[in-house]
């Protein structure tokens, strides 16, 4: 009887174990980073009277390109160095992305930045892209309307994380262009700015088979909850 009892609260704690767990998909942020990081960037640009720099996807989905193949270039002191060829931006990076290549605008500047660990979007600002004064004077920048923003982990929910800007003195709307109207070409891992998709979006499937197998085991517990208890 004490046995059965023990093991029908053991259940229970199993069951509620499984309940409370935040969802394994998307527990890093809810929405997408790379979007946060954009609103800290214009919110600092406006409280120094300058323009809000506009966030194209198009070159948020270049960023999102440029950090991964970055990927494993992080070093483990957080530094990274890391410089792709031009001819990647329209050769690789751009039909990656589906962005209209008679589209493709001037890239004036880039901040590529790296940590080990997994940071909110304020923290990777101070932390990992304001380096150094050429970074500052970069970010405060006049001449500059557009950013994209991307954001990439080496492996599937593991750092070191690459966090990439790119900016851009062109015409907002006429340059980086996405095919498709504006959908571009899916991304399967990481996340940009200037998109509602989520930052998780890449890691759906494996989200999708973790969460099978904890219904599974929620059922499971369930039947020897009704059998025994
Ligand atoms: C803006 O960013 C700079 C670094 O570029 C930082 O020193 C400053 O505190 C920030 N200001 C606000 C209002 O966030
Ligand atoms: C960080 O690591 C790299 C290579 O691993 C090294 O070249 C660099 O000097 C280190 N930087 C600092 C600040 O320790
Ligand atoms: C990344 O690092 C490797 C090894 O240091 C280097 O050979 C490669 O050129 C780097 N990648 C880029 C795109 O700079
Ligand atoms: C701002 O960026 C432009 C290129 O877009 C560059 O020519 C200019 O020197 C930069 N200005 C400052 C103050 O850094
Ligand atoms: C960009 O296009 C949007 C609508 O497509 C328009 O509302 C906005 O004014 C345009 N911005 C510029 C700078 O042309």
């Amino acid at each position: 009887m004490k046995a059965k009892k023990f093991y029908c609260s053991f259940q229970f704690i199993v069951f509620y174990y499984v309940l409370l767990q935040p969802p394994f998909v998307c527990s890093k942020n809810h929405g997408n980073a790379a979007n946060d990081l954009l609103d800290i960037i214009n919110n600092n640009r406006t409280s120094q009277k300058l323009n809000k720099l506009s966030g194209s996807p198009g070159l948020g989905c270049i960023a999102l390109q440029y950090a991964q193949e970055c990927k494993g270039n992080c070093s483990s002191n957080n530094t990274i160095h890391c410089q792709p060829s031009e001819d990647d931006f329209t050769e690789v990076f751009a039909p990656n992305c589906g962005v209209e290549l008679p589209t493709f605008g001037t890239i004036s500047g880039f901040i590529l930045g790296c940590h080990q660990k997994y940071l909110q979007p304020p923290e990777a600002y101070s932390n990992v892209l304001v380096q150094d004064q050429k970074t500052i004077s970069l970010l405060r920048n006049k001449t500059i309307t557009e950013v994209g923003v991307g954001i990439i982990g080496s492996h599937k929910h593991k750092g070191p994380y690459i966090w990439c800007l790119l900016f851009s003195n062109s015409q907002t709307n006429s340059t980086f262009v996405l095919e498709n109207l504006g959908k571009g070409i899916e991304q399967k891992r990481g996340c940009y700015s200037g998109t509602s998709l989520p930052c998780s979006a890449g890691h759906k499937s494996s989200g999708l088979i973790l969460n099978t197998l904890i219904l599974l085991l929620l059922i499971y517990s369930l039947s020897l909850l009704f059998q025994h208890c």
